[in-house]
C-alpha cells in the first residue's frame, strides 16, 4: 500500500503532530460539579491509544459565565492537577493534548454565583434560559468586553500549566465570540460591532491575549463557522474574512465548522435530531415541555452527507495559507485521502471517533477503513446521560 499522508506527521504552530488525525471537541459530560472525573481522563487516553495525532477536552469555560450549563467545568486552579493528570496520559500514549476554551455569552442557563445574568454583544432573547428563568441576556459592557479577554488570557495559561500542547479557541457555534462575528446577533454601534473589523475586534484581541500568555510552544487553533446555517446570519463571503484576520493575527490553524446553537444547532451535525432521547435526558420539567412542543419544529434536522463542510471549506483553503482542519461528516480512510488530496491539513472527526476511538490504530494496521457510526446523533442526547458515548455499543 502507498504511503498515506494522513498517517504522515504534520506541524502546528512548533508542535509536530504524529498524525494528521484531530479529535474534534465532543462535548464528554464528564466533570460533575465542574471537576475533571476518571472518566474524562479515560476517554482521552483510549483516543490518544488508538491512534490519533491529538486529542482535544471540550468546551471547558473561560470563567464562570462562560458555562452554558453548571456542570462544564471552568478552568480554574484547584482543577488544573486533575487536568494535569489527564494530559500525562495522553502524552504517556504517544498523542498530544488541546482543550477547547470558550465562552457561551447569552446563551446560558448556569447562573453565576453573585447572581449577574447571561449576557452577549446586544441585548437579546435567551430561549435556552427561560426554564432556568433567565428568559433575556443584556449588552455586554467594556469592562465585560475586556474582563473576557484577560479570562481567556488567564484560561489559557492555566491550560499550559496543565500541560496541554495546544488550546482551540471557541469563535464557531453561536457562542460568545461566534455572537460577536454574527451579524444577526451583533447589533453594537460601537468599534465591536457594525463592519466585519469590528466584529472580528474581540476574537483578534482574544487570540491576541492568548497568545501573549501561553508563549511561543502552545499552538493556538480557532475553531470559526464556515456559515451560521440560517439566514441573516454569517455566510461564507464573510467567514472567509474571518479565517483572513485570524491568519494575519497569528492563529496556528482553523477548525472550520458551521451552525448556530441557538438557532440552528443541527446544521453543525447533519442527519436527524434525537429529540426522543433529548427529551428522556432533559432534567427540567419545564424545559421537556417546551421540547415536546416546539422541539419538533424549531430542532430542524439536516440531511448527512460525507465530508458535508468540504465545498465551503475548498472555498477558504483557496483564500488562506494558514493550516487548515476539515470537520464534519469524516467517516473512513478515503474521506481522510481526499481531505489531503484537496490540501487540508489536518482532519478533524468527532462522532466516528465516538464510535471507534482505536479507529486511527486500526486503519493503520489495515484492518478498519470506515466508522462504524451511522450519523444517528444519539451521541448527543447521551452527554447528558452520564457521559458521551456511541449507543452501538
Ligand atoms: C456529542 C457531541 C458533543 C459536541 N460538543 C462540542 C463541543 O463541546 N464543542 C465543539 O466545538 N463542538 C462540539 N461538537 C461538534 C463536533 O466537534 C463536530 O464539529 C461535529 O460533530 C461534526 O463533526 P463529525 O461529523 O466528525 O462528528 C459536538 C459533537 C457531538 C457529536
Amino acid at each position: 500500500m502507498p504511503a498515506l499522508r494522513v498517517f504522515a506527521p504534520g506541524r502546528l504552530g512548533r508542535l509536530t503532530l504524529g498524525n494528521r488525525v484531530i479529535k474534534a471537541a465532543t462535548y464528554e459530560g464528564m466533570s460533575p460539579g465542574g471537576i475533571p472525573s476518571d472518566a474524562l481522563l479515560g476517554f482521552h487516553r483510549d483516543l490518544a491509544a488508538g491512534g490519533v495525532a491529538m486529542t482535544t477536552v471540550a468546551y471547558c469555560a473561560v470563567s464562570p459565565a462562560g458555562r452554558t450549563f453548571a456542570d462544564q467545568m471552568t478552568m480554574r486552579e484547584e482543577i488544573v492537577p486533575a487536568l494535569r493528570r489527564l494530559t500525562d496520559a495522553v502524552h504517556a500514549e504517544g498523542a498530544a493534548a488541546s482543550i477547547q476554551l470558550g465562552h457561551c455569552g447569552f446563551f446560558s442557563k448556569s447562573r453565576e454565583r453573585g447572581g449577574r445574568g447571561p449576557r452577549g454583544p446586544s441585548f437579546t432573547l435567551n430561549t435556552y434560559g427561560l426554564s432556568a428563568g433567565m428568559p433575556f441576556a443584556r449588552a455586554m459592557t467594556e469592562d465585560d468586553i475586556d474582563r473576557v479577554i484577560e479570562d481567556f488570557g488567564e484560561a489559557a495559561a492555566r491550560a499550559v500549566r496543565a500541560g496541554f500542547d495546544a488550546v482551540e479557541l471557541h469563535l464557531g457555534h453561536g457562542y460568545l465570540l461566534s455572537q460577536f462575528i454574527s451579524p444577526a446577533t451583533n447589533r453594537r454601534r460601537d468599534r465591536w460591532g457594525g463592519s466585519l473589523d469590528n466584529r472580528m475586534r474581540l476574537p483578534v484581541a482574544v487570540l491576541g491575549r492568548v497568545r501573549e500568555r501561553v508563549g511561543p510552544e502552545c499552538a493556538v487553533l480557532a475553531k470559526t463557522n464556515l456559515s451560521d446555517g440560517f439566514r441573516g446570519g454569517l455566510e461564507l463571503a464573510e467567514a472567509i474574512g474571518v479565517a483572513e484576520r485570524l491568519e494575519a493575527a497569528g492563529v496556528d490553524a482553523i477548525v472550520l465548522s458551521g451552525g448556530f446553537t441557538s438557532r440552528s444547532p443541527f446544521y453543525l451535525f447533519r442527519g436527524p435530531a434525537p429529540l426522543r432521547s433529548m427529551i428522556e435526558v432533559e432534567k427540567s420539567r419545564l424545559a421537556r415541555l417546551v421540547l415536546r412542543l416546539v422541539g419538533p419544529s424549531f430542532i430542524r434536522s439536516y440531511p448527512f452527507e460525507e465530508m458535508f463542510f468540504l465545498p465551503e471549506a475548498r472555498e477558504v483553503r483557496r483564500a488562506v495559507r494558514v493550516p487548515l482542519v476539515l470537520l464534519g461528516g469524516i467517516l473512513s480512510l478515503a474521506n481522510m485521502e481526499r481531505a489531503m488530496d484537496e490540501g487540508f491539513d489536518f482532519v478533524a472527526m468527532g462522532r466516528a471517533l465516538i464510535a471507534d476511538p482505536d479507529l486511527v490504530r486500526r486503519m493503520r494496521r489495515g484492518d478498519m477503513a470506515r466508522s462504524r457510526c451511522i450519523s444517528c446523533n444519539e451521541c448527543v442526547a447521551e452527554m447528558d446521560r452520564g457521559g458521551v458515548r456511541c449507543v452501538l455499543g
